[in-house]
Formats: structure tokens, C-alpha cells, sequence
């Protein structure tokens, strides 16, 4: 692992700069990535990294919204996130399987900006696999009998409202498994920048359909 990386240091300046290589820059990066998954959600602050905006196409414009990063692949380069199934950004990636996934690290001072193909996994192995580690926390939301994006007479909570403040049993939040999905996202680019005084550091790192790398002027 290159020297450089904070990965608990809540020291900045220690991280990336010019002098890096570039290869060492985008091992950095998907390690950070992958090091804040054990991180809770509800961290105060949260790790920048742990969530997302996932940048959508739909037939008129685009959409965007943030979600919770579940899983990262260092060596294949793939990155999960879970939904309900009956979102409306489910019905764009089916129409328009591509998406921009935006990472920013307000301490690493770090953007990371990931172009990416999707693949949608609800009623499936590897959907089964997310499921199983899906707290009931999580799946209270999954239990929701209205449609994410639904038009409501007053305010809808996400879950039964029977439910208040209460976590559903682990038998009773197997009844979320239907709502549930994975979207799959299989890395095609990625471009970082880091914002420094001293000087931004931007690169490009393409995966697919070939592998190269390269600075970039910030
Ligand atoms: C901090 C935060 C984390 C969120 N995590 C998720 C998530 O992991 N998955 C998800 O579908 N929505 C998540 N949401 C809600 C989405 O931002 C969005 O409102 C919802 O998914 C509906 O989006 P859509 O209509 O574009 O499908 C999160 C919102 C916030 C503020």
C-alpha cells in the first residue's frame, strides 16, 4: 500500500499530491473508497465517501439523488448500491443503463467522479446475497406499501405507519424482500481532483474499453 494514503490520520495535506504516481492515486482511491464501508451511515461526521450522487438520464433531462455506498470491487472495479425497486431512477437505468456516480471528501479534499454502466439485480442470486446483509433498520424502509415518488395526502414516513420508531422483526422485514434491488455499477472511468493550495491534482483513469491513465489541467 503506498505510504501516503490516510486512511485514519485525520491529517489532509498527507494525501495524493503531484509527486504521487498516478497508479498510486488510483490505488489510494479505491482503497478509501472500500475502507469506509464498515463505516456507520449515521457516523457523525459521516466518511465523504460514504454516500454518493448517483447522476441519472431520463427521455427529457437528468436526475440525480444521493444513496448509501453498499460494496466496492477494488481489483474488478464495480461499486453497489441498494433502492427499492419501484423508484423512479429503477425505470431510468432500465431505459438508460449509464449513470455518473460523484464522491466528494470535504477532508481528503478529494472529488471522485466515476462513469459508470448499470446493471439492475432484484429478483436474483446476487440481490438474495445484498439482502442477507441488510440490517432491519435498513429494511424497515423496503416494507413501504407506497410507491417511492408517490403522490400522498399527508405525510407518508417511508414505512407502515404502524411501525412509529420501531424496528420490524427479522421475520417481518423479509416482507421488504419484493421492494428490494441492487444496482450494480461497473466502473467504465474514473476522474479525480484534489484541491490543494499548493496545487488541484486531476487525472483520468480509463478502465474500459481499455485501460489508461493521464493527468488532466484541473
Ligand atoms: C444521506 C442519504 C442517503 C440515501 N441513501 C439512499 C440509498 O442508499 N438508496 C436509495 O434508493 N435512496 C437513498 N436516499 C434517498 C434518495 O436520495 C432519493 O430521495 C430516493 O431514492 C428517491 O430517488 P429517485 O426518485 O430518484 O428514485 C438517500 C438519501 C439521503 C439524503
Amino acid at each position: 500500500m503506498p505510504t501516503f494514503i490516510r486512511m485514519t490520520s485525520p491529517e489532509p495535506s498527507v494525501y495524493p499530491g503531484p509527486t504521487h504516481s498516478l497508479a498510486d492515486i488510483a490505488k489510494a482511491s479505491w482503497q478509501q473508497l472500500a475502507s469506509v464501508l464498515d463505516e456507520r451511515t449515521d457516523a457523525s461526521p459521516a466518511p465523504g465517501f460514504k454516500t454518493m450522487i448517483v447522476a441519472s438520464r431520463t427521455e427529457t433531462s437528468a436526475d440525480a439523488r444521493t444513496v448509501v455506498l453498499r460494496k466496492v470491487d477494488t481489483d474488478r472495479k464495480y461499486i453497489w448500491f441498494h433502492t427499492d425497486v419501484r423508484a423512479a431512477k429503477v425505470m431510468q437505468f432500465e431505459a438508460f443503463p449509464a449513470a455518473t456516480l460523484l464522491f466528494w471528501d470535504e477532508t481528503l479534499r478529494t472529488q471522485l467522479r466515476f462513469t459508470v454502466e448499470t446493471h439492475l439485480h432484484s429478483d436474483d442470486y446476487i440481490a438474495d446475497e445484498h439482502w442477507k446483509e441488510v440490517g432491519v433498520g435498513s429494511r424497515k424502509n423496503y416494507l413501504s406499501e407506497q410507491e417511492p415518488g408517490s403522490e400522498q395526502p399527508a405525510p407518508y414516513p417511508g414505512f407502515p405507519p404502524a411501525l412509529g420508531a420501531n424496528l420490524p422483526t427479522p421475520e417481518a422485514s423479509e416482507a421488504g424482500r419484493p421492494n428490494f434491488a441492487v444496482i450494480e455499477c461497473r466502473v467504465l472511468a474514473m476522474d479525480y481532483l484534489r484541491l490543494s493550495r499548493e496545487g488541484q491534482v486531476r487525472a483520468k483513469f480509463q478502465y474500459e474499453p481499455e485501460s489508461k491513465m493521464t493527468w488532466l489541467a484541473p
